[in-house]
């Protein structure tokens, strides 16, 4: 096959101080241009990953000619953990590492345990977590906890082994991620969620199934509708399975209760299982956005800084770090980004929305972490 490389990453120039100077709220935080402070970073701290899930990481795109970033352009745990705590001074309250896969970057445990160590300026620890796909956390459980982290997020598209090696096309085993899901509970990294994407008419027969062996847990399951990330993953809305439609069908077989949002930015809505055995959540960004309340900022794996999981562009902090810049300038550059924020793709998204007619060069999931 020929050299294919996903376009990713261009560069947007950082705004100059003058023009969006920031403003900070009546609470001190700094708010984007539709008022949304900002409160969660995801770092995401590779682009590899050992699965090759279809609709992520399709492997006729991420073959072996495809060329991921080179070391040299990746921050060091040390540069991260400095932009991180700049972040932190800027209002953010809770950090979730991402990848690909966040578990393959060596000495994540080290990241961890100087995130742990930050503070709030108010004084409080930080909500430090992870999105991981499984496969090696039965190893890493013990390593991580230690470190300092709270709590952990598994990726599981199905129980069914067979279907499950075809949606990762890694031959990776369900068993494994069960595992690793059990040492994740053992080791008290809680509250434990597990984050399954549907496919109609790929793995959407698997939902019960899931929602029976969570059920009573102590883990939420959670059921993402399909999204369009990227351009490589072939999207279409007739493979998205609403979530009304995943709520109707669990509820045939346990009779489900809405749940108020722990908080507004929060993605999933909440379901509880009337007979008392926990919860589910469903994350809707196709048919039910929650661009209003959304306070995240992500950071890629080069340093950069994107304002949506569907923008096109970064602010590239890695240069300011890389050419000596003082930490209030980083810090103020951080404030600049936000507060000049419009994005709000999943809202303004139509039902005829997707690769074919969005013509810009989208940031691929795996880039980015979700
Ligand atoms: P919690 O803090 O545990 O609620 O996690 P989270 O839902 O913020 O993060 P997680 O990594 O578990 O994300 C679950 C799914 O929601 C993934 O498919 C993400 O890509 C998606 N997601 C997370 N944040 C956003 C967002 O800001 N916009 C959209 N459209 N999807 C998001
Ligand atoms: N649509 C919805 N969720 C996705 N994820 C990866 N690609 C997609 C997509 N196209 C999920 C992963 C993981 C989280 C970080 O994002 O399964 O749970
Ligand atoms: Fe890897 Fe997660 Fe993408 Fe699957 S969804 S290929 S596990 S980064
Ligand atoms: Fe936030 Fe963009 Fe997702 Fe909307 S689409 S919730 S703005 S990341």
């Amino acid at each position: 096959m020929s050299r294919r490389v996903i376009p990713v990453a261009d560069f947007r120039s950082l705004p100059p101080p003058a023009a969006g100077a920031a403003v900070p709220s009546p609470t001190g935080e700094v708010l984007d241009t539709l008022a949304r402070p900002l409160k969660d970073l995801r770092i995401s701290v590779t682009d590899r990953c050992n699965f090759r899930c279809v609709y992520c990481m399709p492997r006729e795109v991420f073959d072996k000619n495809y060329q991921f970033l080179p070391h040299s352009a990746l921050l060091s745990l040390e540069e991260i953990e400095r932009v991180a705590r700049l972040f932190v001074a800027q209002g953010v309250t809770k950090i979730r590492l991402t990848g690909g896969e966040p578990l393959l970057r060596k000495n994540v445990e080290f990241l961890i345990e100087r995130l742990a160590l930050l503070r709030t300026p108010q004084g409080e620890p930080l909500d430090v977590t992870l999105t991981t796909n499984g496969s090696i956390l039965a190893r890493k459980a013990r390593s991580l906890k230690d470190a300092g982290l709270t709590r952990v997020t598994v990726s599981l598209d199905a129980l069914d082994d067979a279907l499950f090696r075809r949606m990762n096309d890694a031959d990776f085993a369900v068993a494994d991620v069960l595992d690793g899901i059990e040492a994740a509970h053992a080791v008290g990294l809680a509250p434990l969620k597990i984050n399954m994407v549907v496919k109609r008419g790929t793995n959407d027969r698997e939902i019960v199934p899931m929602a029976r062996h969570f059920r009573g847990s102590g883990a939420t399951l959670r059921f993402i509708e399909y999204m369009d990330v990227g351009t490589s993953n072939g999207w279409n809305m007739a493979e998205v399975l609403p979530s009304a439609d995943v709520v109707a069908r669990i509820a045939e077989h346990f009779p489900l209760v809405p749940l108020d949002p722990h908080s507004a930015s929060e993605t999933a809505q909440r379901w509880g299982y009337a007979d008392g055995a926990g919860e589910i959540g469903v994350i809707s960004s196709v048919t039910r956005a929650f661009c209003g309340d959304c306070t995240r900022a992500r950071l890629s794996t080069e340093g950069k800084v994107y304002l949506c999981l569907f923008a096109s562009m970064g602010y590239d902090l890695r240069a300011l770090v890389r050419n000596g810049a003082s930490d209030e300038s980083i810090s103020a550059a951080i404030a600049r980004i936000w507060s000049g924020r419009t994005d709000r793709y999943s809202q303004l998204r139509g039902s005829e929305t997707g690769p074919a007619t969005r013509a810009e060069r989208r940031i691929e999931m795996s880039y980015i972490g979700g």
